[in-house]
């Protein structure tokens, strides 16, 4: 985030500070409870959010070098995308061709072209089929032999996946503030993929709000955190929200030009429609999140990744990312998911037709408004 920026949420945190207030919506936010368990609903979204849409995959350190490749089925479909010697990201349906096997099985490095392990048909990193037996294979076109390529784009540190030809991601003046954290330098550390039986919003719901901390979080995370206060602002569909450390009371009567809100806050984007990318002091978080691949709207599965400033190349680098790695999933999968299972399960009683989001809630009345929005405008 530029400095300007940073001073300007930290003078709107000390106001609120001091008026003992936080951000907030004019009016409250009501969510049909049908959003997180009918059928039809969750139709709708596949077909307006998840269709054309581009998807983050994550930060460009998951693909460093030339050669680099992985397999993405997250949310249905297997991708496998490649970093070409060329520089840019190439990306394919996972299926070979010839038969329709899957081509790659798993992510690795150094990679020139890829063979099917069932008759054999390799491809160079273009996706062209290579050195086919002319005798078997009487000429076919290209379009009939090469894989089908997906949209990759990659910019400011961040790949996104779309259908090929499709426009890439808007992020609506998030670009120079994601630039300056210089994102493309982060190193891929570790992910983690988890099966939850509750809707996939229930995911991005968790981190919009953070009046939850207090209660939910008293003896993990909530000492580090100034309670009821958080930062909203929007872009386009997307927002961020900012919760301040306690340590930011330290910045107090200092110099501006030397205040720095990445160190004594968390920053969380969320990136419309299922992903979260969080700053988290010194390492980023992404948090992606997908509706159950079967259909089931009460179940999700999500994937949380974490990329690091530099190489993890000791064992005490390993043991500090592996202690956060910890300490983010005792916190979330731990505490916040097994309460919204609970919140899943108790959404069909018939006990209210809506939840409710508070004014002081903003991000939470913003993320619903935005699906809506898309839902009925496409
Ligand atoms: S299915 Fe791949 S070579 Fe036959
Ligand atoms: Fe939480």
């Amino acid at each position: 985030m530029q400095h300007d920026r940073q001073v300007a949420i930290i003078e709107r945190i000390f106001a609120h500070l001091d008026a003992k207030t936080t951000d907030m919506c004019p009016a409250i936010g009501l969510n049909p409870v049908e959003a997180y368990f009918s059928d039809a609903w969750q139709a709708s979204e596949r077909r307006h959010l998840f269709g054309d849409r581009g998807q983050l995959l994550g930060l460009s350190g998951l693909l460093r070098h030339a050669g680099d490749y992985l397999v993405d089925d997250l949310g249905g479909g297997s991708r496998l995308l490649v970093r070409t010697p060329a520089g840019p990201i190439h990306g394919f349906h996972n299926v070979c061709r010839h038969r329709g096997a899957p081509l790659v099985q798993a992510g690795g490095e150094g990679a020139r072209a890829f063979t099917c392990r069932y008759h054999g048909w390799s491809y160079d990193l273009d996706g062209m089929p290579m050195k086919l037996h002319a005798a078997h294979y009487p000429p076919l076109a290209a379009h009939e032999r090469q894989l089908a390529a997906i949209g990759v784009d990659e910019a400011h540190g961040l790949v996104w996946v779309h259908r090929a030809g499709a426009a890439a991601t808007d992020l609506h003046g998030l670009e120079e503030e994601l630039d300056a954290y210089r994102l493309q330098d982060f190193f891929h550390y570790q992910s983690r993929r988890l099966q939850r039986r509750m809707n996939w919003k229930m995911v991005i719901d968790t981190f919009l709000e953070s009046a939850h901390f207090p209660f939910l979080h008293r003896d993990s995370i909530a000492s580090l955190f100034i309670h009821s206060l958080g930062i909203f602002d929007a872009f386009g569909d997307h927002c961020r929200m900012v919760y301040p450390r306690k340590t930011i009371d330290t910045l107090r009567g200092t110099d501006p030009r030397h205040w720095d809100l990445l160190r004594h806050s968390i920053i969380i984007y969320l990136l419309f429609p299922n992903t979260l990318l969080i700053w988290q002091l010194d390492h980023v978080e992404i948090w992606r999140t997908f509706p159950d691949p079967v259909g089931d709207p009460a179940q999700c599965v999500a994937e949380v990744s974490m990329y690091i400033p530099q190489q993890a190349d000791s064992d005490k680098a390993r043991a500090h990312w592996d202690a956060n790695m910890r300490m983010l999933i005792r916190a979330v999968d731990e505490e916040d998911f097994p309460v919204a299972e609970a919140v899943q399960r108790g959404l069909r009683s018939g006990a209210q037709p809506h939840l409710t989001f508070g004014c002081h809630e903003p991000g939470l009345i913003h993320f619903h408004q935005r699906l809506q929005r898309a839902m009925v405008e496409r």
